[in-house]
């Protein structure tokens, strides 16, 4: 199976232009990134001129997914995220879940991605790295709760788990995680995903780590049993991103 490689924008770049420059670069490189599954994930009012040149290398991801039905001033709607061309949405980012979003909204939000067709990719991720271990038990109850309520049948084969350890986010490549410790919690998320459905769902599950990845440590990263990245930072320049698709397809 294809790697995937998705790029988290963030709030970023400052405009328009910019945003056209780098989704434009990216669309030059079109026969690299089609080796991957790649996906950007632009702020909101950059999907209609990003999904207007994403076809040719990916596919197109919003930053998050509203969950309500009914009016509300100032959110945007998920049919209207389809109808530029939505297919994944990152849900329950670590600096959305800092505003305040519940691992409750978190697993409401993977419902309505669902339900609307649109593939949820749920991040998640203890807080601290500590040295007891007590990070396992803190990140099987945000899984846990983070899919509660989501029946099996549901999310069988179109589940993206993203695991981005918060410590390890905007960090320096050195700080990020050790492969050798990713590893290890490549098969623990598997486990709870399977303590929690089964081992079908688990296996079929893509797992992503994101956390200072970068053009340094990518290819560590890269054996370790996930099937692919999360990048925030070195997602933001054509010559950066186009490294790791590099790295990723060697
Ligand atoms: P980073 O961000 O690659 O800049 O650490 C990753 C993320 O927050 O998704």
């Amino acid at each position: 199976m294809k790697l995937m490689l998705v790029a988290n924008w963030k709030n970023h770049p400052e405009d328009r232009e910019e945003a056209k420059i780098l989704i434009s670069g990216l669309a030059k490189k079109s026969l690299l990134f089609k080796k991957l599954n790649t996906v950007i994930a632009p702020p909101a009012v950059y999907l209609d001129l990003v999904g207007q040149k994403v076809k040719s290398l990916g596919v197109l991801a919003s930053q998050d997914i509203f969950e309500h039905e009914g009016t509300y001033t100032g959110a945007v709607g998920p049919n209207m995220q389809k109808d530029f061309g939505v297919k994944m949405a990152i849900i329950g980012h670590s600096e959305r879940r800092k505003l305040g979003e519940s691992n409750l909204v978190v697993a409401n939000k993977v419902k309505t991605a669902l339900k609307m067709g649109i593939l949820p990719l749920l991040c998640v991720g203890e807080e601290a790295h500590d040295t007891d271990g007590a990070y396992f038990e803190s990140l099987r109850e945000q899984i846990k709760e983070s899919l509660q309520g989501i029946k099996k049948k549901d999310l069988l084969g179109k589940l993206v788990v993203a695991y981005e350890p918060v410590w390890a986010i905007g960090k320096s490549a050195k700080e990020a995680m050790r492969p050798e410790d990713l590893a290890q919690m490549v098969i623990f998320i598997k486990k709870v995903l399977t303590e929690l459905f089964d081992r079908n769902l688990a296996d079929k599950a893509v797992i992503l780590y994101g956390g200072s990845v970068d053009q340094s440590n990518i290819i560590d990263l890269k054996d370790t049993g996930v099937s692919g990245f999360l990048v925030g930072r070195a997602s933001l320049n054509v010559k950066s991103f186009t490294e790791l698709a590099q790295a990723l397809t060697k």
